[in-house]
């Protein structure tokens, strides 16, 4: 039984950057449907952000955290005929543990990253190109000339949702914040309103009237309102992250007036589902491999500066996804 030692950031607590902690941890053999793999990316989200902070307690105090990673696989469990020592895998782990060199995670949840990738992309855009693909894909299925509103389209999982939302055929509509729209993305979208901007939906409305048959927000606060005020009726609203600020509940009455639909998707939960896991990850692998899909460039940092990591995203001090580097 071989026994080995990883580096790993320990998160001791929630609070700012100082509750992380250099350690290193045994690594156990994998158990029977399990795979030991050594890290050569991790990618670091927004996620992580609110596990360190306590805004989800779902990381057990003192844990690892982290969500995806790519690297290459060290021990294969007895019943893994599907993997083997020294294969390139890549997986999203929502029991947390991705922050280290090394480590045990389940065999479902491996998949096989498109070669033409580097790791340091993979470990950077699994998880939002499952994100993208579920909104599009599972939370509604987007279809040719829906009018779709992209909030937040200069962001990593934005610049995705843009084209492939477009390769579905329809039309696209994005906002920005702070950061600049990539010529790419802005070539893509008929228009791109600024949500620094109070009246931005008072625009979009004189612009197109309430006609958006699906809107993806992950601002929240500074965008909700607006969203639900541009939605077609029996049009529908995915709420699927809070960047700009927690949003008030909306009372269910108030979807009545056009028959909205409001969803709070959790790509972890459509990844529980086998059968959604694949498809998402299939539909994924087809838009970089066969649809050119095009992914960020992400900026490395060593594992050690994982606060540093959150720093910068937390004071969006980089416009490029994180990796980081054990
Ligand atoms: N529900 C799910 O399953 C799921 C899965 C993946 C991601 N998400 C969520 O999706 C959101 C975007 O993730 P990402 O990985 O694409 O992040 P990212 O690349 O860092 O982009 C964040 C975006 O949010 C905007 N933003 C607005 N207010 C912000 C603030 N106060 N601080 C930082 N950014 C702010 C940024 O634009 P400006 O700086 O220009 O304003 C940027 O476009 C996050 O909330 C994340 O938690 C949810």
């Amino acid at each position: 039984m071989k026994q080995s030692f990883s580096k790993a950031i320990v998160q001791t607590g929630y609070g700012d950057r100082n509750v992380f902690e250099v350690q290193h941890l045994q690594v156990p053999p994998p158990g029977p449907r399990e795979v030991r793999i050594r890290h050569t990316a991790v990618g670091v989200n927004f996620h992580d952000i609110y596990v360190r902070t306590g805004l989800y307690k779902i990381l057990a105090i003192p844990g690892i955290p982290g969500i995806e990673a790519v690297g290459e696989i060290t021990e294969v469990g007895s019943e893994v005929p599907a993997w083997r020592v020294g294969q390139r895998a890549a997986y999203v782990d929502r029991g947390y543990g991705a922050y280290c060199e090394e480590r045990v995670v389940a065999e479902n949840l491996l998949i096989a990253p498109p070669s033409i990738l580097s790791d340091q992309v993979v470990a950077t855009s699994l998880l939002r190109g499952l994100t993208a693909a579920m909104l599009l894909e599972q939370v509604y299925h987007v279809k040719d000339d829906d009018l779709c509103l992209i909030h937040a389209a200069a962001g990593s999982t934005g610049a995705l949702l843009v084209p492939w939302a477009r390769h579905l055929g329809a039309r696209v509509v994005g906002t920005i914040g702070q950061r600049p729209l990539a010529p790419e993305t802005a070539a893509l979208c008929e228009h791109v309103y600024s949500y620094a901007d109070a009246h931005w939906s008072e625009q979009a409305l004189a612009e197109y009237g309430p006609h958006f048959q699906y809107i993806c927000d992950s601002v929240g606060a500074p965008t909700l309102e607006g969203s639900l005020a541009v939605a077609a009726r029996c049009g529908h609203v995915a709420l699927f992250g809070q960047s700009g600020g927690m949003v008030e509940d909306i009372p269910v009455r108030a979807l009545a007036a056009k028959s909205l639909s409001v969803t709070r998707p959790n790509v972890f939960d459509y990844l529980s589902d086998d059968e959604r896991r694949r498809a998402m990850t299939r539909s994924f692998i087809v838009m970089v491999e066969r649809q050119g899909l095009s992914l960020p460039e992400p900026v490395s940092l060593p594992l050690d500066k994982a606060g540093e990591a959150h720093k910068m995203l937390e004071e969006r001090l980089t416009q490029a996804p994180i990796a980081l580097i054990p």
